[in-house]
């Protein structure tokens, strides 16, 4: 149940320069397509990239389907984002368990994104950092169709 007029989401994977910049990316402009108010933001549970941009393959696929990453700079979670964000979304369990132990018992919940947007398959955002390029594309393909039900649950409040 969202309280909020303008409910804030955070997207959070490991390094910030891949799954959750590219979801921040496309849930910006669907959302601002469908006209729903709400704020979005990303970063990492790790600091390797901190400051950096996206990964030029996660750039050029995220380009090629019209969504620019660009402008992203890499951010690390810090513990007042349970309290700044209505919504945590972990792409994998791994950063789920990041998050829970940097939590406490304080603020907003994590939780894994693509069930919470609906999805029964797959539970976890596959990592394509270690793969080819393939795995870029395919990334861009499953967060659009996540960013889909993220729209229909916050439609549905
Ligand atoms: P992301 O991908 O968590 O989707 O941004 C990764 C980025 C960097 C690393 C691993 C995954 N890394 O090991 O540096």
């Amino acid at each position: 149940m969202i309280e909020k007029d303008n409910p804030s989401v955070l997207f959070v994977c490991l390094g910030n320069i891949c799954r959750s910049p590219l979801v921040e990316a496309v849930a910006r402009r669907r959302c601002a397509e469908a006209g729903l108010r709400v704020a979005l933001a990303s970063c990492g549970t790790g600091n390797w990239h901190v400051g950096k941009g996206a990964d030029p393959r996660m750039l050029r696929a995220a380009a090629a389907a019209g969504y620019d990453l660009a402008p992203h700079r890499a951010r690390q979670v810090r513990s007042d984002d349970f309290s700044r964000h209505d919504w945590v979304l972990a792409m994998d369990r791994d950063n789920l368990d990041s998050l829970q132990s940097l939590r406490g018992d304080r603020g907003s919940k994590p939780t894994l994104f693509l069930p919470w947007a609906g999805m029964a398959s797959p539970v976890e955002f596959p990592d394509p950092y270690f793969g080819d390029e393939d795995g870029f594309q395919q990334s861009v393909a499953l967060a659009e169709r996540a960013v889909d039900g993220l729209i229909a649950r916050l439609r549905a409040g």
